[in-house]
């Protein structure tokens, strides 16, 4: 059978788009672009975080090296332990690491003018890190829907001298 050169030629290119694209849908479910949850913190109880090895009290914590801090975060209808009612306060020239979860529905915690945005899952424990360099404040908000309150759902953290 005779098949015409750029019959064949359309042919392949369209078998390669095919592939191409089963290949992004693949790569995106279980490949390196599964960044939506970053579930490295491990798994804890979502009613009490803080009983787990993975979850210490909410707070600030000096981390064990020089400049470097952790930093526990609970998400909740429609707040941030610390965060909301108080700023989260950590200082400067510093290297901070978030561990973020919720105790209730799926939050968002994102620091604004940084790269920290992940959700934060009822028992999952994400953890973000990121260098503080200059004094500033900056803006924590909730950036999945989480129910009637979730547009006032914000919060403040201070990087001082
Ligand atoms: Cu919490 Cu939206």
């Amino acid at each position: 059978m005779h098949v015409h050169r750029f019959e064949r030629l359309w042919l392949v290119a369209a078998l390669v788009l095919i592939v191409l694209f089963i290949g992004t849908v693949t790569y995106g479910a279980v490949g390196a672009g599964y960044g939506m949850v970053d579930a490295t913190g491990g798994q804890v109880d979502p009613t009490a975080p803080t009983a787990g090895d993975n979850f210490r009290e909410p707070g600030v914590y000096d981390g064990s090296e020089r400049g470097r801090y952790d930093v526990y975060v609970e998400a909740k209808q429609f707040l941030f332990v610390p965060g909301t009612s108080e700023p989260i306060r950590v200082p400067d020239d510093s290297t901070v690491t978030f561990h973020v979860t919720s105790t209730d529905v799926v939050h968002g915690f994102e620091v604004v003018g940084t790269n920290v945005n992940t959700m934060a899952v009822p028992g999952q424990v994400a953890t973000v890190t990121v260098e503080f360099d200059e004094p500033g404040t900056y803006g924590l908000v909730c950036n999945e829907y989480c129910g009637s309150g979730h547009h006032t759902m914000e919060g403040q953290l201070r990087v001082v001298p």
